[in-house]
């Protein structure tokens, strides 16, 4: 069969990893997928620099736009980050073109979720972005699949690895915030501004999907009390304990009778509970719903690898879709089926 060909835009921490992943597991993923997948296009911030990943036989574009405009590709891979330009007039062109899209952009689907999806929608094309939620957990599929069917009435957890890590550190090390922040960012765990991290930012993006996947709502990401964990000190962290507790940086969305309430903050959680336990890197993601009943997904939320498994699981979808066939809405109904956002009193 024809390969699949992809565009891959941004070759930071998740696309170096994914890039290795493909040229490392070349054969058996094109037996699995029932045809090769070949990078054919990429673009990145620097040409020059040493990434560990042959880019041979590759073309490189300068920018994103021209990639997404000119490349000769099946699949626009977007691993660039940031809720604007480039990836937003990127993403949109590709779609625009008829291309599927893979991203792995919180930023930008809390901002512009809506747009995209209906323009995936009109072009037959699928906008893919299971990675862009607590890393390699499948939550996005679980809600939008899985569960389709459920009246879900909460969802909560632990959606930032960067926060979860230098928290965890802080109590368990005695560490200084400074000190695990800058470890976090060597691992390759933060955001390129890791303020997003740990002002929360980036956990509300992640909760402003999961909302409209929860309860078949338009994207609210401006509906969202936050508060980050900045200001939290390892006396903090320790009269907690005292207590029996342990400080949890969670994203929490619940439907109320009023309305869909969403914050994020600090909380004092029980240290016998499941999410207590969640340590390092790890993300913890809760599901309440009618049908099912209680779903906790634990695993790797942030770095290379965790969040190039699930990009490469999205491509891997493609790869098996037939051309025309019925596509599941990105964000699990029709965009015109979409509920309006009523926030709770
Ligand atoms: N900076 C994010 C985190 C990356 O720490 O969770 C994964 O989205």
């Amino acid at each position: 069969a024809d390969a699949l060909k992809l565009g891959v835009a941004g070759l930071g921490t998740v696309g170096a990893s994914l890039m290795r992943i493909l040229t490392e597991r070349r054969e058996s993923l094109a037996t699995t997928c029932g045809r090769p997948i070949e990078v054919v296009a990429v673009t990145a911030r620097s040409r020059g620099k040493d990434r560990g990943i042959a880019l041979d036989g590759i073309t490189w574009y300068d920018d994103a736009a021209t990639l997404a405009r000119e490349a000769e590709i099946d699949v626009f891979v977007e691993l660039m980050g940031g809720a604007g330009d480039p990836a937003y007039s990127a993403v949109k062109t590709a779609l625009g073109r008829g291309l599927h899209v893979v991203t792995a952009n919180k930023a930008l689907l809390a901002a512009h979720g809506m747009e995209l999806a209906a323009l995936a929608e009109e072009q037959g094309a699928l906008l893919n972005y299971e990675a862009a939620v607590a890393g390699g957990i499948p939550v996005i599929k679980a809600i939008r699949e899985s569960m389709t069917g459920n009246t879900i009435s909460r969802v909560y957890g632990i959606m930032n690895g960067t926060c979860n890590y230098i928290l965890t550190r802080m109590e368990k090390e005695g560490l200084t915030f400074d000190a695990c922040l800058k470890e976090a960012r060597r691992l390759g765990y933060a955001e390129a501004d890791p303020t997003f991290d740990i002002e929360g930012n980036d956990t509300a993006h992640k909760l402003a999907i999961l909302t409209s996947l929860a309860f078949g709502t338009a994207i609210a990401p401006d509906d969202i009390y936050l508060e980050g964990i900045s200001n939290i000190s390892i006396e903090d962290i320790q009269a907690a304990a005292d207590l029996g507790y342990r400080i949890k940086l969670l994203g929490v969305a619940q439907r109320t009778e009023s309305g869909i309430e969403q914050r994020v903050h600090p909380t004092m959680v029980p240290i016998a509970s499941v999410i207590a336990q969640v340590d390092g890197v790890t993300n913890a993601v809760a599901i309440e719903a009618d049908i099912l009943g209680e779903l906790l997904m634990v695993g790797p939320g942030a770095g290379g690898n965790a969040t190039a498994s699930a990009v490469l699981g999205d491509i891997a979808d493609i790869a098996k879709s037939r051309p025309g066939a019925q596509r599941v809405p990105a964000f699990g109904r029709p965009t015109d089926a979409l509920l309006p956002y009523r926030r709770a009193q």
